[in-house]
Order: C-alpha cells, then sequence, then structure tokens
C-alpha cells in the first residue's frame, strides 16, 4: 500500500561540485511525477519533504485526498528550492486520511523528516516510551513514532544512517522508511523490513521508490535490496547495509519497459489502456520460451528436474485475481499433467497448517509481487519444506526474491487497481508451467505439447478480437447503471471467470456482485432470481466435454424461467444458446481450456464500462490500493 519516493541530485548545485556530471532536475518535479506514478499504491492523502543547502529546516507540504490537492498546495504555497526530497502517498492504516496524518512526519525540531509504508505493530509501546520522555505527538499514526525514535537516536549519533539502523532494529512489523535530515541536505536514508523499497541509479542524481514506477521517468538501472537492508544515497553514491551496520550487497537490473508502458496512452483510464495491452501481455509471456525443436524451456525455473519430476501435489497461493487466474490453471494443470492441484488464497493457507512437505510444489502467483499475504505464505511454505516456484510480473519485488524459481509474467506495468493484463498473462504462465511440467514427467508426447502452445499463440489475436467487440458490451453497461446486483455464472475454467466478473463489478462499480459455479445455483443462489435480475452466464464451448454446454444451457433456461434477464458469454456460431439470451457476447472459438481468457474480457469491460457510466474514477476505486503490503 503507500507510495514512496526518494530523491537528491547535484541540480542545485550548478555543475556537481566534485566535477560529476550533474543531474539538472528539481527534487520537488522528480518527486512528484514518482509519486503520480506511485498513487496508485495509495491515494488518501500525499506529501512531500524537502532538504536544501543553507536551510535550517525541512520544508514540506502534505494534503488530504489525490496528490492533485498537494498540487495545488504547492503552487499556492510554494517550496524552496532543494538538494534531497521525499514523497508519500498513502493508504491509511493507523489515523484517518487527514491533512495531519499525512506523511511525512517531522521531528519536534523540524529537522527531520520520515515518510513510511507498512505497519509497526510495537508502536503503542514505543510511543509510551517516548511520551515518557517528553516527546509530544501530533499525529495518530504509528509512522509518527517511528520518526520520533529517529529524531531521538540521531540527535546521539548525528548519523542518519546509523541512527536509521538503530530505529530499524527497535520496530516490530512491516516497514519501509526514508528519511532526510536538513544537516546533510544531499543524503536520503531508507530502510526496508518486509516492505518493497529499490533504487534507482542515475548520473549525479540517486533514487528511491516502492517500485520502479517511481523513477522509470529518468533510469532504467536499479538495484533490488534485500530484507533488513539500510540504503543511504546521495548523488554521486549508494551505500546499503544491514540493521548491524554491517556492508550488504544489492543486486543490480535493468528495467525491461519503458516510461511510456506506464502511460495511458491516449487512453480515458489506465484501466482501458491495459485491457487493450492484453493481446501483447499474452504474446509476450509466450515469447522466447521453446528451443529450436519446439521443446519448452523455461531456463528461469532453477528447480532441479528430479525434484520437479517428484512432485506428487502443487498448491497455488494468491489472492483477489491472481487466485482466480490459479484456480482456472488448476483445472489445465490438473488435466494435463495428473497432479493434484489445490488452489487457496494465501491468507487462509498459512493458518490451516497445511499438508506441505519436499514433494509440494507451492505456486505463489502475484503481479506486483510485494501481496503480504502471499509473501508471508511462501516464507511459511519454504519452512515446511516445500519448493516455491513464483509467477510474478513486477521485476525487483519480495516474493521472487524469496522463492526458489520465478516465471516472469511480461505485461509491462499495471497501474489501474482492477486487475486486467496481469490475469491473462498469470494463466498463459502457469499454463506455460503446466505443459512443462507435463513434458517433463512424459504426461505428454511432444507433438501434443506443441500443438497446444500452438492454440496459446492464437490467442492474442482472439483477445484482439474480443477487445473489438467492446463497444455492444459498453452500450449494455451504459444501459444497467442503475443496477443494483448482478450475479455471474460459469462451470469448469467458467467457474473461476465468473467469480473475476463479479470481482470487477464489485471494486470498480461498487454494486452487489456475486460470482457462482452453476451447478451449486440449484443449492440456494436460485432463490436471489427475481424479475429482471441481471445474470452474466459464460457457456462453455458446444464443443466441451462431459455434455458441460447444455448442462450450462438448462441453467439459463432456469433462471430464465424465473425471471432473470441473461447476458450470456458465447462462442461464435453456438445457436443453441442465442434463443436463451437477452443479450449476446460473442467470443471466438477456442479449446475448452483456453477459454478463460477470451470470456473474461466481456466482463472486464462491462464492469469498466459501468462503474465510467457512474462517474466513479475506474483507476482508483474508492478503498483499495494496488499493492497490498499490509496483511
Ligand atoms: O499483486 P497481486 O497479484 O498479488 O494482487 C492480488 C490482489 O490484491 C489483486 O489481484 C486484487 O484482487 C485486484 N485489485 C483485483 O482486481
Amino acid at each position: 500500500m503507500c507510495g514512496i519516493v526518494g530523491y537528491t541530485g547535484l541540480g542545485l548545485l550548478e555543475g556537481g561540485a566534485d566535477g560529476t556530471p550533474a543531474a539538472t532536475r528539481h527534487p520537488l518535479e522528480v518527486t512528484l511525477e514518482g509519486l503520480r506514478r506511485l498513487e496508485y499504491r495509495g491515494y488518501d492523502s500525499a506529501g512531500v519533504a524537502l532538504a536544501g543547502p543553507g536551510q535550517d529546516h525541512i520544508a514540506f507540504a502534505k494534503k488530504s485526498g489525490k496528490l492533485s490537492n498537494l498540487v495545488g498546495e504547492l503552487e499556492e504555497h510554494p517550496l524552496p528550492a532543494a538538494t534531497a526530497a521525499i514523497g508519500h502517498t498513502r493508504w491509511a492504516t493507523h489515523g484517518g486520511p487527514t491533512d495531519t496524518n499525512a506523511h511525512p512526519h517531522l521531528a519536534a525540531d523540524g529537522k527531520l523528516a520520515v515518510i513510511h509504508n507498512g505497519i509497526i505493530e510495537n508502536f503503542a509501546q514505543l510511543k509510551a516510551e517516548l511520551v515518557d520522555a517528553g516527546v509530544t505527538f501530533r499525529s495518530e499514526t504509528d509512522t509518527e513514532v517511528a520518526a520520533q525514535l529517529l529524531a531521538q537516536q540521531y540527535a546521539q549519533t548525528k548519523n542518519l544512517t546509523e541512527a536509521m539502523a538503530v530505529t530499524a532494529r527497535r520496530l516490530e512489523g512491516t516497514f519501509t522508511l526514508l528519511a532526510v535530515h536538513a544537516d546533510d541536505p544531499l543524503t536520503v536514508v531508507g530502510a526496508r523490513h518486509d516492505s518493497p523499497l529499490v533504487v534507482g541509479l542515475g548520473e549525479g542524481e540517486n533514487f528511491l521508490g516502492s517500485d520502479v514506477a517511481a523513477f522509470i521517468a529518468f533510469t532504467k538501472e536499479a538495484l533490488e535490496l534485500g530484507q533488513d537492508q539500510i540504503v543511504t544515497i546521495t548523488p554521486t553514491s549508494v551505500a546499503v547495509s544491514d540493521f548491524q551496520g554491517n556492508p550488504a550487497d544489492a543486486k543490480r537490473f535493468t528495467v525491461d519497459w519503458d516510461a511510456a508502458a506506464a502511460e495511458k496512452s491516449g487512453f480515458d483510464s489506465f484501466m482501458d489502456k491495459e485491457i487493450h495491452d492484453q493481446p501483447h501481455a499474452v504474446a509476450d509471456t509466450l515469447l522466447g520460451r521453446t528451443d529450436l525443436d519446439g521443446r519448452l524451456t523455461l531456463d528461469e525455473i532453477h528447480i532441479d528436474e528430479a525434484v520437479l519430476r517428484a512432485v506428487d501435489k502443487i498448491i497455488v497461493i494468491a489472492c483477489g485475481t491472481a487466485a482466480y487466474a490459479g484456480h482456472v490453471a488448476k483445472y489445465a494443470i490438473e488435466h494435463w499433467c495428473r497432479i493434484p492441484v489445490e488452489v487457496e488464497l494465501s491468507h487462509e493457507f498459512r493458518y490451516r497448517d497445511p499438508i506441505v512437505n519436499e514433494k509440494t510444489l507451492v505456486v505463489a502467483v502475484s503481479q506486483s509481487g510485494e501481496t503480504m499475504d502471499t509473501l508471508m505464505a511462501v516464507r511459511h511454505a519454504r519452512e515446511q519444506g516445500a519448493k516455491v516456484l513464483s509467477i510474478v510480473n513486477t521485476r525487483g519485488s519480495t516474493i521472487p526474491r524469496e522463492s526458489d524459481a520465478v516465471l516472469y509474467t511480461h505485461a509491462g506495468p499495471e497501474i489501474a487497481v482492477a486487475s486486467t493484463k496481469a490475469f491473462l498473462s498469470q494463466i498463459t504462465a502457469a499454463y506455460l508451467l503446466g505443459l512443462y511440467l507435463a513434458q517433463l514427467r512424459g504426461n505428454k508426447f511432444p507433438d501434443e505439447i506443441a500443438a497446444l502452445l500452438n492454440e496459446l499463440r492464437d490467442l492474442p489475436a482472439k483477445v484482439q478480437t474480443v477487445i473489438e467487440r467492446g463497444e455492444y458490451v459498453r452500450a449494455t453497461a451504459r444501459s444497467m447503471k442503475d443496477a443494483t446486483s448482478v450475479l455471474f455464472l460459469g462451470r469448469h475454467v467458467g467457474y473461476p471467470v465468473a467469480l473475476e466478473g463479479a470481482l470487477k463489478l464489485k471494486e470498480l462499480a461498487y454494486i452487489h456482485a456475486e460470482g457462482f459455479a452453476a451447478g451449486e445455483l440449484k443449492h440456494g443462489p436460485i432463490a436471489l432470481i427475481d424479475e429482471g435480475q441481471p445474470v452474466f452466464v459464460v457457456v462453455p464451448s458446444p464443443q466441451a466435454r462431459h455434455g458441460l454446454h447444455s448442462k450450462v444451457v438448462s441453467n439459463i433456461q432456469e433462471i430464465r424461467a424465473r425471471g432473470a434477464r441473461t447476458l450470456v458469454i458465447a462462442e461464435d456460431g453456438d445457436d443453441e444458446v442465442r434463443k436463451y439470451a437477452d443479450e449476446i457476447f460473442w467470443i471466438p472459438k477456442a479449446p475448452s481450456l483456453l477459454q478463460p481468457l477470451l470470456a473474461v474480457v466481456p466482463l472486464q469491460i462491462f464492469a469498466m464500462a459501468l462503474a465510467t457510466a457512474k462517474g466513479l474514477d475506474v483507476d482508483q476505486p474508492r478503498n483499495l490500493a494496488k499493492s497490498v503490503t499490509v496483511e
């Protein structure tokens, strides 16, 4: 949650006194640009703090509400020029989203400022200690405790890095902290424990950010920090140490997408753009995964082949949309590999004493790579002896670093809070994993795998077709903007698609939406059906096995007979279903297991268009944040 930016540059010093190339950027502008790109992580309030030569106090501004409120405040009351800056966009935990609770938090002498992402669990105890020592608190936040503690330590050491290390050792919970001090206006110090922080490397300038989006407009060179590390940046240096003050290593990497990928590119919203990115997201995730003989080569999977051959159970752990992607993958992996697959919400997995051992492969799915619930589940699984393979979109994030292997999706940055292209690319990556296991374990012949890969490669063009048919979905959504409840039904792989359709509508349009397994209807949910109740139904292909198609058609008839308005997603040429649909959204023909990649697209467009028709912000729905870094 919360987005964090730090910057230090020689711009103000006109050329760099020591001959190093000078950055010409203004720290405040860099910080605001970073916050603009990180606002998806939280948008309850925003703030900045600046340090500059000759200034004996930190200059700061903070405002509740979206970043635009802070920008307005800065236009009315400009801050002085600076050499170092930190900035924060908040998703409130302790203390409501007010100006006072917004970050930065300053020490009593006004010389030190701190921003924070995470939750300090022992804040009450530390606060009591500080109050006893005469410290006065202004906010209700846990962060201010860290600020006051850091100020106390700084008073003793006069060294911000050392003070940060002592402070970090005293804190429990999760945190990324950044601090600036008026006495050292070229330095920003950060600390991380179970919360993300990456370093951007520049010339005559350096950056810190919750993720690379914070500095992608300025540099693609980055450092991935490890757990429990302190980083001190100046315009010309980056020093990393552990919480004991010992020098530590950080891994360098180059960001493989550019700033334009994180722009709206003419679309009304990031979500709309990301829906349109989906054909590329699938194609790019498939790219470069085979050798010259057409055999799958997932080079990133550094888990011994013998270990993978011996796997007797797979557990997929994930949350939200990523969990639904895992749910879809379960059908394919079980079918192709004949290995039992369980799908479990990460936050439930950890607390139910799961049966996990060295023959269990745990697959952690996460767009951000930072979801705390999933990270904790990864740690728990590894402690129990399981191998963990993560399917992640964001490089430099924590979950891949703590996994035995990672399969990256190549969806590019996903900025809208509602996940779209990540879902399609996660299914694609999980399917690649399933086929790879089938190849390794000999469950499928090479030509069967090649045929399935070719079917996957046909998908991007079909997804494009569904997107191009989107206007009818949008018009239907606009006509339903006053709906108060929408239900979603599906069977087999259509069931997680129904769940995902309902989640999209809930989070974007704030209306009651529920997804059901169509077969479950008669066991209770059918009582919800009343005259005019809109129900989306994901219809399997008429070619699907086990007569699935006719069973779902019967379900449509059952709800229609009770007054439901049926909104049907069906395969081109499915004449049978046409008779029972009030509205029909056609998708191209595809093998049953691949249909989710097509069937979900009208549901994404529907939720986005309905929310837009209601005048809601589709990129930043209320109460949510993109990256859920608290448990
Ligand atoms: O970054 P992750 O994929 O781990 O995030 C998991 C969920 O928080 C995420 O999918 C969430 O459900 C989305 N907002 C749904 O659109």
